[in-house]
């Protein structure tokens, strides 16, 4: 397996978590993400969107390898294009590779062990991967180039998780990531809970490691807004499915799946023209629609839609939708949408 482009492949990828029934019911499952394939290019950012449940957390964490997958795989070329499927490794096997993939969470206190100092917490990483020696100055050394990187004093090193704000508590988390000298990492919803100036200054750090430290980032997000700011390309998520892919600016422009339009369509913004509402609650994950998934809360669904399962198909340029009519233009799918 050869590749120069991509860092991550994500192949036909499902996780499926058992549901506990009574004894004589048969075995049933939460399909939190179903036959999902794309790849993620070296040094991009990578966004997922959907609305809570869709499967984004679930597959940025089978990505890395915390969970392991009903079936497909994660192919990561992280050794001069050189492909290792993740998902085949044991846990042996997959160790020296852990430190290239990261995750940084939604809640940094929660993250961080309340009774280590923050030098402690980047150190032990930093040791456990054998890059210098626990308690030598070189660690020193090397903890407070770290902190800086990040935006964080010298003093941070010996003080606790409590005594920082929540937006350098976050800074603790993007250091302790970053000290282990990755290659890709996860920012799962990282900013979600942060005040809007500190989200900035977060987001700014962010996007000069990325550049400095030659990082690739899947973002996952909630707030569409942050996630044009960020992503060269995202890919938006419908019940453990992925709706539609493409480059940020194509789909926020240009959105060919109903799904996206409804979902930008329904997000907080200061100069909306239009306002279509999302219909209904997302149906369970345990026995999802039939055909297409979305047909239940779709302003276009047709017969053939509650029958057959739409594939993703490149309309052109890499822009991927699952819809029956990708080819009809964004324009007349609004104009549809505004009509019910
Ligand atoms: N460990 C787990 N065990 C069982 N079900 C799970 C587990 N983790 C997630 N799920 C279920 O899988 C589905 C997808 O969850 P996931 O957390 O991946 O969604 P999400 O898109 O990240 O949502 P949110 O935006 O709320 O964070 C949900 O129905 C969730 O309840
Ligand atoms: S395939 Fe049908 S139900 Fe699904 S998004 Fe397209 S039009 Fe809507
Ligand atoms: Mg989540």
């Amino acid at each position: 397996m050869e590749n120069t482009q991509n860092l991550l492949s994500i192949v036909h990828l499902k996780k499926y978590f058992p549901v506990s029934g009574g004894i004589f019911q048969r075995k049933r499952f939460l399909k939190a993400n179903e036959d999902v394939s794309f790849d993620i290019k070296a040094g991009e950012t990578f966004s997922l969107v959907g609305e809570s449940g869709s499967g984004k957390s679930t597959l940025g964490r089978t990505v890395l390898g915390l969970y392991k997958p009903t079936s497909g795989k994660v192919v990561y070329y992280g050794k001069e294009g050189r492909g290792v499927e993740l998902t085949a490794l044991s846990e042996k096997e997959f160790r020296p590779l852990r430190k290239d993939l990261q995750i940084i969470f939604q809640d940094p206190y929660s993250s961080l062990n309340p009774r280590m100092t923050v030098g402690q917490i980047i150190e032990e990483g930093v040791a456990t991967q054998g890059l210098y020696k626990r308690g030598s100055e070189a660690m020193r050394e090397y903890i407070f180039s770290v902190l800086e990187k990040c935006g964080l004093q010298k003093e941070a090193i010996q003080r606790y998780p409590h005594q920082f704000s929540g937006g350098q508590r976050q800074r603790v988390c993007i250091a302790r990531a970053l000290a282990v000298k990755p290659k890709f990492i996860v920012c799962d919803e990282c900013v979600s809970a942060l005040d809007a100036s500190v989200q900035s200054q977060i987001l700014n750090l962010l996007t000069e490691l990325k550049e400095k430290e030659n990082l690739t980032y899947l973002f996952i997000s909630h707030d569409l807004s942050v996630v044009r700011y960020v992503s060269d390309r995202v890919g938006v998520m419908y019940l453990g499915d992925m709706a539609e892919i493409g480059e940020a600016e194509e789909v926020f422009k240009n959105p060919r799946h109903p799904y996206t339009i409804a979902l930008l369509a329904s997000a907080p913004s200061k100069n909306k023209k239009e306002e279509i509402v999302l219909k209904g609650n997302v149906p369970s994950p345990v026995s999802p629609p039939s055909g297409c998934k979305f047909h239940t809360r779709c302003f276009m669904a047709k017969e053939c839609c509650t029958k057959l399962v739409p594939p993703l198909k490149d309309i052109g340029g890499g822009h991927c939708v699952a819809c029956h009519f990708a080819e009809v233009s964004t324009r007349e799918k609004r104009n549809l949408a505004k009509k019910i």
